[in-house]
């Protein structure tokens, strides 16, 4: 799906500035201006965020795809909330939320690096999922907002999502990502020529 707008690390930041608690606004807009995991052992050296696809060979394989996805996603989260919140008489953890649907793939930069073709896979053992719940740790994010991330591959990865709030970004994340792929195969002219 070709993005109607790029959007930037700045344009994430205007969303971290919607989250109310201001402790945890800031530990998110740091994290976001500085992916960086804080223990000397780290030895991959992170990615520019606002090149990054989101992955090679899937959804937003393009550079600035990862900041479109992580955009796309967080703005889905909050319009799933406003409506939930509309039609239920539930209370969502929107700060939460937010703060998780920002980060939960910023540790992707560890995961692949530049080369002179495009972008290449780092050789790490870890996954961004193990490493941004590690550094929100270390970062003292409050608990809720480290149970969202760990939870966002969904129901085919451990931990599964416990919370309301795991739940939407693991839906939202996987139907941004699905949608993506889906517009580009449609452009390429896959779909057109499936649905003849
Ligand atoms: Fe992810
Ligand atoms: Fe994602």
């Amino acid at each position: 799906m070709d993005s109607k707008e790029r959007k930037s690390v700045n344009d994430l930041v205007e969303l971290a500035k919607t989250i109310k608690n201001k402790e945890l606004r800031k530990k998110t807009i740091d994290f976001l201006k500085e992916p960086k995991i804080t223990n000397p052992s780290m030895k991959y050296g992170a990615t520019k965020l606002k090149e990054m696809p989101s992955w090679i060979g899937a959804h937003h394989y393009y550079v600035g795809g990862l900041v479109d996805h992580i955009y796309s996603v967080t703005a889905l989260c909050i319009a799933i909330v406003d409506s939930l919140e509309n039609v239920y008489n539930e209370k969502i953890k929107r700060d939460e939320l937010i703060s998780a649907a920002l980060l939960h793939d910023i540790c992707k930069v560890f995961q692949l690096s530049r080369n002179q073709d495009g972008f290449e896979f780092t050789s790490h053992l870890l996954d961004h999922c193990v490493w941004a719940c590690s550094e929100l740790y270390a970062r003292g994010f409050p608990e809720d907002v480290i149970a969202i991330v760990a939870a966002h591959g969904g129901e085919s990865m451990n931990p599964i999502p416990r919370t309301v709030e795991g739940t939407i970004l693991h839906h939202a994340d996987s139907l941004d990502a699905s949608v993506e792929s889906l517009g580009k195969n449609y452009n390429s002219g896959l779909l057109k020529d499936l649905m003849k």
